[in-house]
């Protein structure tokens, strides 16, 4: 028996030195120690020795046993502990390396010019809202006192989606809109698309953008709505702007304006971004019909309203030097990039 366990210890040393991972231990763990392995064979051999012999012998397989698990737990955690290490080096990462990079974005001029204004009123103490794309023609044009037969409700001039619906062809429908949720008094910007029945040339598209202001209070005239232009004039283009009006008609608004700013170009010397008048026409605006502030159940005789509306896309072109509108609608992404310190 001892003769046996001693060539069985020599037999397990060697398969342990050979193993080279814990699968070709779990196979040394079966051959010696699983239900038929070598050591319980030893067990069932000790049926044949005499009654005096058993303990001892039984006893030797015992501390046979002891330490063929005792040696099997050693080699397993140094194997293990080796396979981790393999795998460490396998998944490695060297945070050193350059990453990939990702080409950066950057915004349309038309969001920049929406955007620096947005802030401007919002500093003001402006609220933005939205007003749908698509509105009723009771909002584009009859709520804002423009007459039935008014040239620009014509089909030529305006998208008609059916005899009352219609896609907006200015911001003003949000004045409206405004109005009749809310108690005056308000202050409120509404930026969005515009759409108008334009064939694409340098000055025109279909679909372009406006900022309609609306500033509803006590007491309001005409030099207020001055004070605010010239804010804002002063914002978008240069502190040493200064801006003008000049008489002119709208149905809703009374009396109408038409805005200039001085050329920030040539400081109103005259060159070719003014065409020699300096002056540029940049927006329109007045002082609200009490016709429409009636209709959205505002009496008039208590307040008054200012309001103005101002193409973004203009304003972006003569900000940044753009001499055609379609510039802008290209998406070349050679002129978008230009754009990507602007602001
Ligand atoms: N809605 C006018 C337009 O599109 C602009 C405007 C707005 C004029 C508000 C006066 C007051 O031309």
């Amino acid at each position: 028996m001892q003769a046996r366990i001693e060539e069985l210890r020599r037999q397990v040393a060697i398969e342990l030195e050979k193993a080279e991972d814990t699968k070709a231990l779990g196979e040394v763990h079966q051959r010696y120690l699983g239900k038929k392995g070598e050591i319980s064979a030893l067990m069932q051999g000790l049926g044949k020795l005499s009654k005096e012999e058993r303990p001892a012998a039984g006893q030797l397989i015992n501390e046979f046993r002891d330490t063929v698990e005792a040696d099997l737990g050693i080699k397993e955690q140094a194997l293990k502990e080796k396979e981790l290490l393999r795998r460490y080096e396998r998944e490695a990462v060297d945070v050193t390396l350059p990453g990939v990079r990702r080409p950066k974005g950057n915004l349309h001029p038309i969001s920049l010019v929406r955007r620096q204004w947005e802030h401007v009123f919002q500093g003001l103490g402006f609220t933005v809202v939205e007003s749908p794309e698509i509105d009723l023609e009771y909002y584009c044009f009859t709520a804002l006192n423009i007459p039935q037969n008014h040239p620009s409700r014509d089909k030529q001039d305006t998208f008609y989606i059916n005899d009352e619906v219609v896609l907006r062809q200015h911001t003003s429908p949000g004045q409206i809109r405004t109005m009749e949720k809310n108690p005056p008094p308000l202050k409120v910007v509404v930026p969005g698309r515009v759409f108008r029945s334009d064939d694409n040339t340098s000055r025109h598209t279909p679909m372009f953008h406006q900022m309609e202001g609306l500033v509803v209070d006590k007491n309001l005239n005409l030099c207020d709505l001055r004070g605010l232009l010239d804010t804002l004039a002063k914002a978008m283009f240069a502190p040493d702007v200064e801006i003008r009006f000049r008489p002119s008609h709208f149905p809703f608004t009374e009396p109408s304006v038409e805005v200039d700013v001085s050329c920030f170009v040539c400081g109103r010397k005259g060159c070719s971004l003014c065409k020699g008048a300096g002056w540029i026409e940049i927006l329109g605006a007045g002082v609200v019909h009490p016709k429409v502030l009636s209709v959205c159940g505002i009496d008039p005789d208590e307040y008054s309203g200012l309001a103005f509306g101002v193409g973004l896309e203009r304003v972006a072109m003569l900000k940044y030097g753009i001499s055609s509108i379609q510039i802008l609608y290209d998406n070349d992404i050679r002129m978008l990039r230009q754009f990507a310190s602007a602001l």
